[in-house]
């Protein structure tokens, strides 16, 4: 039942106690004043009549005294509710007061009556010519006493209805808060996380009001907060997946179920050990007790098997889930990532630096035998071809004046001789740029340049060197000086260009090395044709310091070769 119900319950019941109890005493009070009514009435109309038996007045002459009775008592007529009835000698009636006329017709219900009604005896009074006998009629004074008490029911009646009314409407008016509350609280119920009360006038019910927007903006927060973390474990691209201490899994995201192939509700309440591969069981199990012992895995890079079969290479994080409530750890979050890529590009970055170190190798190789055939070529075939021209001359000298044309041939042989001298050691700076180890970088290739003016005064190269290139190392300056060897003999021998410009720069740890030349273009194909070696071994070599190296070319308007090499330390480059 309500709260406003029950107060109008009460408040009729009280009214009603009330009236029962004012109509319990009224009542008694009424039966008593009916009674002194009745009783006064009755002495009175007895005494006057005693007063008019004794008096003498009734003995007139002739005339009988019982007939002068009646005519006194016809004067009279009813005294006040008393009936008087006159009996002559013989016992018949001589007179009888007429009947009441007040309120004729109607009477107290009987029940009434019977509460209240006096049932005073009637008095006689003897004459000596008969007897006067006075009956108290008591039923008008108890009708009048109804008739009042009615109308005093009525207007308590009519008091309860009121009073009700009032009470249920004032009622209404200060619980509407509570009600208010009461909305407010069942929405909240129903999700409506942003539902707020008003400030409320009644102290008791602001104060109310403002601890439960107080409530509703923390549940608001934490109602938000678990969505985006709902959201975020949903749209993971790791899976997540939650086990107890057991290892049994109760919580697998959209992620692990790309991952593994399991759908949630396959997998849920099944052990965790089904992702484990074949001698995995004892990392598991240290990874369970890690948990247990409130202690976090991170980054562990393990392995864990698909519902297919396969193995995936994953990246393992574990945190213990605690409860808080008890304190107690309840099971794990494991997060796994999956490495499986991320390892063949590892593998591959491997294999490629293993290519990179063997080009290394035999680049180096290379550059030592070159070193060791341009040894050779100067000091045997040099000497050789030094001694050679030296025996010609001197066979020159001696047959100059006695033998002509030995003398012509004899020269002849010292002109070979000096000629096959410059072509051997052209092939000597060719194989080994002597500059280079005695004079540095810089210098070994100012010198090739002017060797090319020399030789090739129809093209003009340009040259721009910038930043310290002192100590690039062994490896680094050779490449160098063999990329510009190769792309300049390009452009002189396949480009038609007029011109060469070449740049070289250190910039931030790394050789910027380009070679731009204004002739016809690779041509057609615009790639490089593998069948060469030239710029396919430029490439390799600068791949092999793991440097980038790129070819450009427009058509008609020449090629760019641009090379950049990372400069690390010495000792890490020969090594
Ligand atoms: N600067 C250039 N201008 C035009 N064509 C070039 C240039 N450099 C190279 N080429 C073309 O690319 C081909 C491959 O060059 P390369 O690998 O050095 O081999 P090779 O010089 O032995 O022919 C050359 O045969 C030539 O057709
Ligand atoms: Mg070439």
């Amino acid at each position: 039942m309500s709260l406003r119900m029950r107060i109008n319950l009460i408040i009729t019941t009280l009214i009603v106690l009330f009236t029962l109890l004012t109509v319990n005493i009224i009542v008694s009070d009424m039966r008593r004043s009916i009674r002194e009514e009745m009783e006064a009435g009755g002495k009175i109309t007895i005494q006057l009549l005693t007063g008019v038996l004794q008096g003498t007045s009734l003995v007139q002459a002739g005339r009988h005294p019982n007939e002068v009775l009646v005519q006194f008592l016809e004067s009279l007529g009813r005294v006040r509710a008393h009936e008087i009835e006159l009996f002559g000698a013989d016992g018949h009636v001589l007179y009888q007061s007429p009947p009441s006329t007040y309120k004729v017709g109607r009477d107290a219900p009987r029940w009434f009556y019977d509460m209240v009604a006096t049932r005073l005896d009637s008095m006689t009074l003897e004459t000596g010519e008969g007897r006067v006998v006075v009956r108290p009629d008591d039923t008008r004074s108890v009708l009048d006493a109804w008739d009042d008490l009615v109308q005093l029911l009525w207007l308590l009646a009519g008091l309860l209805v009121v009073v009700n009314v009032v009470v249920f409407l004032l009622v209404g008016r200060a619980l509407r808060p509570a009600r208010m509350i009461l909305a407010g609280m069942s929405q909240m119920q129903r999700g409506h996380y942003h539902t707020r009360l008003p400030r409320f006038a009644v102290r008791d019910f602001d104060e109310i009001g403002r601890t439960f927007n107080g409530m509703a903006d923390a549940l608001e927060l934490s109602h938000a907060e678990n969505q985006r973390l709902a959201l975020v474990v949903r749209q993971s691209s790791d899976a997540i997946i939650i086990n107890d201490l057991q290892g049994n899994i109760s919580f697998w995201n959209p992620a692990a179920e790309r991952l593994f192939g399991y759908p949630a509700r396959e997998i849920v309440g099944r052990s965790a050990t089904l992702l484990t591969p074949a001698g995995a069981q004892a990392e598991v199990e240290a990874n369970l007790a890690a948990i247990r012992d409130r202690r976090v895995i991170e980054n562990l890079e393990t392995r864990r098997l698909t519902r297919a079969g396969d193995d995936l290479d994953v990246l393992l994080s574990a945190a213990p889930l605690i409860d808080p409530a008890s304190d107690e750890v309840i099971g794990g979050i494991v997060t796994m990532r999956d490495i499986t890529a991320q390892k063949r590009a590892q593998q591959a970055e491997a294999d490629l630096e293993q290519n990179r170190r063997l080009t290394r190798l035999i680049q180096q190789h290379l550059e030592e035998e070159r070193r060791s055939i341009a040894r050779e070529l100067h000091d045997e075939l040099g000497q050789c071809v030094t001694a050679i021209r030296t025996i010609g001359a001197a066979i020159a000298n001696r047959t100059r004046e006695t033998l002509p044309e030995v003398n012509a041939s004899a020269q002849t042989i010292v002109q070979v001789g000096g000629h096959i001298y410059d072509v051997v050691h052209g092939i000597i700076r060719q194989l080994r740029p002597s500059a280079l180890d005695n004079l540095g970088l810089r210098e070994a290739l100012e010198e090739l340049r002017d060797s090319w003016s020399d030789r090739y005064p129809e093209i003009t190269v340009r040259m721009e060197l910038q930043g310290d290139l002192d100590d690039l190392g062994e490896t680094v300056n050779i490449t160098v000086y063999r990329l510009l060897q190769e792309c300049i003999t390009n452009v002189i021998r396949h480009a038609a260009a007029n011109r060469a410009d070449v740049r070289i720069a250190r910039e931030n740890g790394t050789l910027e090395v380009t070679v731009r030349d204004n002739g016809k273009g690779l041509g057609e194909r615009n790639a490089v044709d593998s069948a060469r070696f030239g710029l396919m071994g430029l490439r390799e070599r600068v791949e092999g310091l793991s440097g980038r190296f790129s070819i450009e070319s427009r058509p008609g308007e020449g090629v760019v070769v641009r090379a950049s090499i990372p400069l690390r330390p010495v000792a890490a480059v020969t090594a």
